[in-house]
């Protein structure tokens, strides 16, 4: 495994990073605990140290289970990732979205983070992380209704505290990181990029390599789709958000496994798997410095923190390349 600096701070975690949102089981159709546990180990084991989640995956569940998995681990030996300011309790800030929780009960989940609830929210994922501090605190999304300084206060604090390690944000543009960074220096922004979501290139990814700010690259396997496993008559669990996004329409999934089928003999040749291609492609982008992958149990946390393993050489990048332009999905 590879282990990679956070911007200018002295936080360093795994390039290939576990991704805990699937197994919190919200919007990914339920999950077993068992199994996302036993993926977090196999993981750890691999050498894969660093795990990202949030308190709204799941409403908790996510937090308590890698709160849970890494109790037997030495605490300096990972770094835990988490996030703030997406609600589902009480009505401050923007409504995001509708939707349910594990139980099927409706939840309104809001964009929120003014100060006094990232203070709050900071202990209950203490809590539930059953640890004294995070190593790296970001933003879940923008919140409109808070000022950007008024959130920066609150990390600023919980730094000085010694509550959390670095400062980061998610899914924030450009304008708002210079924005942020009147208030104090940003770790990191947390943001979609995969081979077939590539809208981050513009201007994010030149912001952050001249600001010197860590890129974590999320949903690098498209939700499971650059796996190669999806069809478009895939069966997906009921309350799996999946089918209903732009990737997942049976004309995208026949297009993208065309493509995919073109860098097959590639990743054979490599004796690896599509998906282990997928994530050394995303590591060898330039301003791109971790992979935060999902998994829901041992075999594809094996298989995701192996990809670190694999090199791309120039010819092999440059044939890629080739193939994502034929491919027209391109942002
Ligand atoms: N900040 C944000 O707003 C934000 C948004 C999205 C994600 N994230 C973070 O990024 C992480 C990763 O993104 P993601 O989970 O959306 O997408 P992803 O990493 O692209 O895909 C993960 C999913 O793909 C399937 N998969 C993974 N490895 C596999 C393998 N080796 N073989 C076959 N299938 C495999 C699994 O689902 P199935 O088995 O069900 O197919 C898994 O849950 C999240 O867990 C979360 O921490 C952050």
């Amino acid at each position: 495994m590879e282990y990679r600096q956070l911007g200018d701070t002295d936080l360093k975690i795994s390039a290939i990073t576990f991704g805990a949102w699937a197994i919190g089981g919200w919007m990914w159709g339920g999950s077993e605990r068992r199994d996302a546990i036993d993926a977090i180990q196999a993981s750890y084991d691999q050498g894969v140290t660093s795990i990202d989640t949030a308190p709204i995956y799941g409403q908790g569940l996510s937090e308590e289970i890698v709160g849970e998995a890494i109790q037997n681990v030495s605490r300096d030996k990972v770094q835990l990732l988490t996030k703030f300011g997406m609600r589902w309790e009480g009505t401050k800030g923007a409504l995001a979205f509708k939707s349910v929780d594990n139980s099927g009960k409706p939840i309104d989940v809001y964009k929120y983070a003014g100060k006094e609830s990232v203070i709050r929210e900071c202990e209950d994922s203490l809590r539930r992380l059953r640890t004294d501090y995070i190593d790296l605190y970001q933003i879940h999304w923008p919140d409109a209704t808070t000022p950007v300084a008024e959130t920066m206060e609150a990390l600023a604090q919980l730094l000085k505290q010694g509550k959390i390690r670095a400062a980061g944000v998610s899914n924030y543009s450009s304008a708002l990181m210079a924005e942020a960074e009147k208030t104090l220096s940003l770790a990191s922004n947390q943001v979609p990029y995969s081979m077939v979501e590539r809208t981050i290139e513009e201007d994010l990814v030149p912001y952050c390599v001249r600001n010197n700010k860590a890129i974590i690259a999320y949903s690098p396997l498209q939700r499971g789709l650059l796996t190669g496993k999806i069809r478009p008559d895939h069966f997906f669990a009921p309350g799996d958000h999946r089918p209903g996004t732009r990737h997942f329409k049976p004309e995208n999934i026949r297009r993208i496994g065309d493509f995919l089928d073109k860098l097959r003999p590639l990743a054979r040749s490599k004796d690896a798997l599509l998906s282990q291609l997928v994530i050394r492609w995303t590591l060898a982008r330039p301003g791109i410095t971790i992979a935060l992958v999902g998994a829901r149990d041992k075999e594809q946390a094996i298989q995701n923190a192996k990809a670190a393993n694999m090199r791309l050489s120039k010819e092999e990048i440059a044939f890629i390349a080739g193939e994502l332009k034929q491919l027209e999905l391109l942002n």
